[in-house]
């Protein structure tokens, strides 16, 4: 069985600034595959390949699926184009961090650019905690966690 052990903090390749992903091929789709069944075990709704011992510009997230039948979304070299002016605060965890959270203010919507597995381009607009989620994974890809921010009020 695939090891799909999550790397927790102190571990260095959390502070790495990830390499865009250039080749899309079986390992990078093995490698999204890993993901997803770490991020469903854990369980979580979602996790960045750092977090997964690798250190390039994927994350995946399924924010819905502990409510509802799973969608899980799959993000290559995700970049932040937009995001609104007003801000919502959540409550974040992070699979690499256990046992705490942090409230966090973030724009409430964002619109991402990013590609499939396949290396086709994709755009979205994500809202509520969906909107949270992919700023923190964002993060993850520049080596920067949620226990990086201020508290929020
Ligand atoms: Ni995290």
């Amino acid at each position: 069985m695939a090891d799909l052990s999550i790397r927790l903090v102190p571990d260095p390749v959390l502070r790495v600034v990830c390499a865009p992903v250039t080749e899309f091929d079986a390992a990078l789709a093995e490698l999204t595959t890993g993901m997803l069944a770490a991020m469903y075990a854990a369980p979580g709704r979602g996790l960045a390949a750092p977090q997964f011992g690798v250190a390039s510009r994927v994350f995946v997230m399924d924010t819905t699926w502990k409510d509802a039948d799973p969608t899980p979304q799959i993000f290559i070299n995700p970049e932040m184009v937009d995001c609104a002016d007003d801000v919502a605060i959540w409550e974040e965890g992070c699979l690499s961090i256990p046992d705490r959270t942090i409230r966090v203010a973030r724009p409430a919507s964002v619109t991402l650019r990013w590609q499939g597995v396949d290396g086709a381009p994709q755009t979205g607009t994500f809202t509520g905690f969906a909107a949270a989620c992919t700023q923190h994974e964002l993060d993850h890809l520049d080596g920067v966690l949620c226990t990086d921010y201020p508290e929020a009020p």
